[in-house]
């Protein structure tokens, strides 16, 4: 395309505008569970409805916005077949993107449309919204929970080879994932061999969630469960503490006072793992920007650059070891215990 068939500056924008259409348009497509409900023939737009329970003359305006992303194709206006990408979105589709995509339920759309509300104010307005915070919100929608959690895992699940080959396990005995979740990162660590043992901590309300094949499966016995709330005291020691997804929930004195608990109870020389999204200057991407509004709006913390990491490590009195790429979304941000 020559330069000046390119969008104008000011097209660019008006498009960008209108991509909270196609956010909507895909969410609708995985709340109403078409991917499950068209087959691999051409399926009638009636026999969708009826399958998923949807007007059918409105049915088909979405299916017909959909086959414009690509997702699902159009037979005739009136029966469709998968494409690559709607097949992806079947519940039973290898790596479980559509638990990702159901992950944000109502509340992140409700955030999301206060950002310039949450800019103004610098914080999160997640409790003016809902009268409680993110945590508090999940323990009254158990719903809204269970999808979390199980997009977090379905997330998880894509990187864990990848950020188990990164992590330092070598030189390490007793690894524990802090804020652990459903745990499959911890159980794709144990797997690595026999001479590693786990520590799962989280939240007494998280215990239910766990991955059955961590609690049961043939590593579990190599595995403690320990609940409480970092914020007051982590209450074992290991060699080494994985943070994934975790530490950017807050911001520098939150994240100060948790850091400042592990160290209380971790022997010298151990090594502590935040494995989150880097942030640099200028942006590298679209995603990692983003996820630091997203973490400001959900819970007021923020995604960290290195710069951000070597002082939030100094001023926790822990030393700074360097950032290792992972080759996922995420980088671990390394430090150690001094002595
Ligand atoms: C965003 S989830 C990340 C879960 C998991 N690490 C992953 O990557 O899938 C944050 C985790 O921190 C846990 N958590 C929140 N507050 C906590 C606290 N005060 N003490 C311990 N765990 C906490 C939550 O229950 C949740 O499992």
């Amino acid at each position: 395309m020559s330069s000046n068939m390119e969008p104008s500056p000011a097209a660019r924008v008006r498009r960008l505008s209108n991509s909270v259409h196609d956010a909507a348009i895909v969410r609708a497509a995985a709340e109403l569970g078409l991917a499950d409900a068209v087959g691999e023939e051409p399926t009638p737009v009636a026999e969708i409805a009826k399958q998923v329970g949807a007007e059918p003359k409105t049915l088909a305006r979405l299916m017909r916005a959909l086959v414009a992303y690509d997702i699902f194709e159009q037979v005739t206006p009136d029966s469709y077949r998968h494409s690559d990408m709607s097949r992806t979105m079947r519940s039973d589709a290898p790596g479980g993107l559509i638990h990702t995509l159901l992950t944000p339920a109502d509340w992140g759309w409700v955030i999301w449309s206060k950002l310039a509300d949450a800019v103004r104010a610098g914080k999160t307005l997640f409790p003016d919204n809902f009268g409680t915070d993110f945590f508090g919100y999940l323990k009254e929608h158990p719903e809204a929970q269970a999808r979390m959690f199980r997009g977090m895992t379905s997330w998880s699940d894509a990187m864990n080879p990848k950020l188990v080959q990164a992590l330092p396990l070598e030189d390490a005995r007793t690894v524990a994932d802090m804020g652990g979740g459903e745990g499959t990162l911890l159980r794709a660590i144990l797997e690595q061999g026999p001479h590693l043992s786990g520590v799962w901590f989280d939240t007494e309300a998280t215990l239910a969630v766990v991955d059955d094949e961590l609690l049961s499966g043939p590593v579990g016995d190599r595995c403690a469960f320990v609940t409480g709330d970092y914020f007051n005291e982590v209450p074992f020691a290991a060699d080494l503490y994985v943070f994934k997804l975790t530490l950017h929930m807050y911001e520098d004195d939150d994240a100060e006072r948790i850091l400042r608990n592990v160290a209380a109870s971790a022997r010298p020389g151990a090594r502590i793992i935040i494995a989150d999204p880097l942030l640099q200057d200028p942006p590298q991407s679209k995603f990692v920007p983003s996820m630091d509004l997203h973490m400001l709006l959900v819970m007021g913390g923020k995604e960290r650059t290195e710069q951000d990491y070597a002082d939030l490590f100094e001023r926790s009195g822990l030393k700074f070891d360097g950032i290792t790429p992972t080759g996922t979304d995420l980088h671990l941000a390394v430090a150690r215990v001094p002595g």
